[in-house]
């Protein structure tokens, strides 16, 4: 799973590392039909507004929508998943971010996922201010609009998750080049998870 604030540039990255494993793409929030209406409320910066609470069973929802119908299906045929976020997106962004508490959360995720973890979590870290500049151009979502004070919250938790349970999670810089935060990636997932398919890395 490929984690990181928003303007990391981690959906570029997880849809390469994808391609490497030769593994299935995916997203949250919306990738199911289901998803993909929750992500517009979510998203949608005009529309009513969501409370922090709500806004962490949405995710949950879309979570759950997508480990019953993307994850569990292609991981019981032998098939990879790369994921451009999961749970670690709603401790960081509900929890760490808008102030819920984590133990409440841990046990909203752990609901939603049925007990799917990831073999592998990769923080693409990248300070606040190289973020938001890559974002300037794009910044149209309701999370997009957010301050610098929320989405330095949101490293700092990510950061603070990472080191609560490292041997879960690779931290790559990605203030890089994309071809030398992408090596970086193929290298953390080598190491980690040991020899590859024989299809991936040859396509
Ligand atoms: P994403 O699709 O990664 O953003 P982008 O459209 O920039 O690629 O995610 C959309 C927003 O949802 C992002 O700001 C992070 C937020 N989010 C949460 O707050 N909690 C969550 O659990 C998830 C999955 C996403």
């Amino acid at each position: 799973m490929l984690e990181g604030i928003d303007g990391s540039g981690k959906s570029t990255q997880a849809r390469l590392l994808a391609g490497f494993l030769d593994a299935v793409s995916t997203a949250e929030p919306g990738a199911t039909r289901l998803g993909s209406r929750l992500r517009e409320v979510l998203l949608d910066s005009a529309g009513e507004p969501v409370s922090v609470r709500s806004e962490a069973l949405l995710m949950a929802a879309d979570r759950a929508q997508h480990v019953e119908r993307v994850l569990i299906p292609n991981l019981r045929s032998g098939v990879w998943v790369v994921s451009d976020r999961f749970s670690a997106s709603t401790l960081a962004y509900q929890g760490y971010g808008r102030g819920l508490r984590i133990a409440e959360l841990t046990a909203v995720v752990r609901f939603a996922t049925c007990g799917v973890t990831p073999d592998l979590q990769i923080l693409l870290d990248v300070p606040v201010g190289v973020a938001r500049s890559r974002m300037e151009q794009t910044a149209t979502d309701r999370f997009e609009h957010l301050g610098a004070e929320f989405f330095t919250r949101v490293r700092d938790g990510y950061l603070a998750l990472v080191a609560a349970d490292p041997d879960r999670w690779q931290v790559v810089d990605g203030t890089e080049e994309v071809s030398v935060v992408e090596a970086r990636i193929r290298d953390a997932v080598v190491g980690r998870l040991g020899p590859l398919p024989e299809a991936a890395g040859s396509r």
